[in-house]
């Protein structure tokens, strides 16, 4: 009898989040990329119909998005990797940028000690050692398939025959044109004016790329391309080194990885906080019954909001780069810690953020980063979030090379207490030190679902993107949505400082906003147009997949 009842007991829990989602996002049976545009999901999946595995694959898109989406993929810039294989195996690979040799603490800093505006994002010094060379041949060394020529051969077509402009890159062209001309001076390519159908061939990239494809890593760290790299970032003003690009080299990190209910989150590591964050958060937040409450309602805002606080304070003060600063990760992650800190939430009442008084003014910029998501017909599983950092990066485009150079020293914490670029603040365990690592907020993730694959996802967003991810889990799980629902629903935003919430303009109600507005919570919904684009895939219970491409680009699913 006591068995049965048990059963029944299961069935009725598993029936619960069982409930059969019915897919609105593209479907495919064996492999699929999402990504920020079609051409680079397209090259992806050419590459595993040609037999290649999600790592060629994965090698294949990055390279794809730097020409169809300088914005920000990128060579200039660097990355964060988390995988699953087939057989379970998982792991992560961290091919962010690093600060230079010649770098200092105070660099950005005038003899006042106060920060210097635009030192860290629009200058040369911004620039930190770019990765993403290193972390691609990283990648196919331990798991590529395919000849490397044949990985890079669409890539460097595609470069040649050219990319053709949509609205939204018409858009950002002109956006940020005086600040290319300015950086790049009126003959660069970049500087041009583009519409909408314009096309645009990228041949200086395309010749990089050819010597890279021909002579592997050490083209761009040791070779002719490095050499070239380091002179046009000195005459800039610049103070990468050829020592510099010799040192770097891609990690292969342990990834943070955690269970919220039946789910196994698999996420990165610092230098990223993304991991350690969400696990806080959904840490923080398993005890409630989110679905009772209901999707983007008062008391799910307010739960989620009063996780995300405490969190984001944690990461300003704890994380860092590990091989600098020693991070408290289990700690950080214990459950009766994270407990502990929720224990004075309260329904009824916003909590505050203490350090308010400060007066830290953020500013949300619509800048880039991007993330694509890829699935193989094996089963392997890849998640990467790349960035330049800022839309364009530093705008530094070395014409010869073909490519934008980073601004990401500016996630660096250049003076204790003092905003970056995402309003975040840092301490002591995110100051500027040679060969370091700047934290990031990067979040590539794989969720499994009972010890199956369920979910790959990451977006970019600057330090929205953690409570991007975090939003589009639940909206699957919790909320039951489709893959795409999930993506396209409106998300919100908190972290810590400013002691705001930000809101997707016109998605939420004026009552809702009220609602919260009386328990004490400072809405903002003006700053910030867009909150994420993230790009997913979800593993249907038949095994089939459903993409999930953010509706707020032209982020576009592939399958197969
Ligand atoms: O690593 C980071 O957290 C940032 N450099 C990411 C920047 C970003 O997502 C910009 N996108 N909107």
């Amino acid at each position: 009898m006591r068995k049965l009842y048990l059963l029944m007991m299961l069935c009725l829990l598993s029936c619960k989040t069982e409930k059969a989602i019915i897919p609105t996002g593209l479907m495919a049976e064996k492999a699929m990329v999402v990504s920020a545009r079609e051409e680079a999901s397209k090259i992806g999946i050419e590459i595993m119909k040609q037999g290649g595995n999600a790592f060629d694959a994965m090698i294949a898109t990055e390279l794809a998005l730097a020409v169809a989406y300088p914005y920000a993929g990128n060579i200039g810039g660097g990355g964060f990797m988390v995988y699953r294989k087939a057989n379970g195996e998982i792991g992560s690979l961290d091919y962010r940028e690093k600060a230079p040799l010649a770098s200092t603490k105070n660099m950005f800093l005038d003899e006042n000690g106060n920060v210097i505006a635009g030192k860290s994002t629009e200058t040369a010094l911004a620039v930190g050692i770019p990765g993403t060379i290193a972390g691609i041949f990283e990648v196919y060394q331990k798991f590529g398939t395919l000849p490397i020529e044949t990985i890079l051969k669409p890539v460097i077509e595609l470069a040649e025959k050219g990319v053709v402009i949509t609205k939204n890159q018409e858009k950002q062209f002109s956006h940020f044109r005086n600040e290319l001309l300015k950086a790049n001076g009126e003959n660069s390519l970049v500087a041009k004016v583009y519409n909408e159908n314009d096309t645009i061939q990228y041949l200086a990239l395309a010749e990089t790329l050819k010597k890279i494809s021909k002579n592997g890593r050490d083209e761009f760290y040791k070779g002719e391309t490095a050499q070239k790299l380091v002179d046009y970032l000195n005459q800039n003003g610049g103070i990468i080194t050829m020592e510099d690009l010799a040192k770097y080299e891609a990690k292969w990190r342990t990834p943070i990885t955690f269970k919220y209910k039946n789910l196994n989150i698999i996420s990165m590591a610092p230098p990223s906080s993304g991991g350690i964050c969400l696990g806080q958060i959904m840490k923080m937040i398993e005890p409630f019954d989110l679905n009772e409450f209901g999707h983007n309602s008062v008391e799910t805002i307010q739960v989620i909001t009063e996780a995300e606080r405490r969190s984001y304070a944690d990461r300003s003060y704890y994380l860092g780069d590990p091989d600098f600063v020693k991070v408290p990760v289990k700690s950080l992650l214990d459950k009766n810690y994270l407990q502990g800190r929720m224990s004075d939430f309260s329904l009824e009442k916003a909590t505050k953020s203490a350090a308010v008084s400060r007066g830290n003014v953020s500013v949300y910029e619509s800048d880039e980063t991007t993330h694509y998501s890829i699935i193989d017909q094996f089963g392997n599983a890849v998640s990467v979030t790349t960035t330049l950092n800022g839309a364009f990066g530093s705008k530094l485009y070395c014409e010869e090379l073909g490519f934008f150079l980073n601004n990401e020293m500016d996630d660096f914490s250049s003076k204790p207490g003092f905003a970056n670029s995402y309003g975040l603040v840092g301490a002591e365990a995110n100051s500027i030190a040679p060969e370091k690592r700047m934290l990031s907020s990067m979040t590539p993730t794989i969720v499994e679902k009972d010890g199956k694959l369920n979910m790959i996802l990451g977006t970019p967003g600057g330090s929205t993107i953690i409570t991007s991810v975090l939003q589009t889990i639940l909206n699957v799980y919790e909320f039951e949505m489709s893959m795409q629902n999930a993506v396209n629903a409106p998300r919100f935003h908190h972290q810590w400082l400013p002691d705001e919430v930000i809101f997707e303009p016109n998605s939420f109600s004026s009552t809702l906003l009220n609602d919260l507005k009386q328990k004490g919570y400072i809405i903002n919904q003006g700053n910030t147009p867009v909150i994420g684009k993230v790009d997913a895939i979800l593993v249907l219970p038949d095994g089939r997949l459903e993409g999930g491409a953010d509706r707020r680009g032209d982020d576009t699913a592939v399958g197969f």
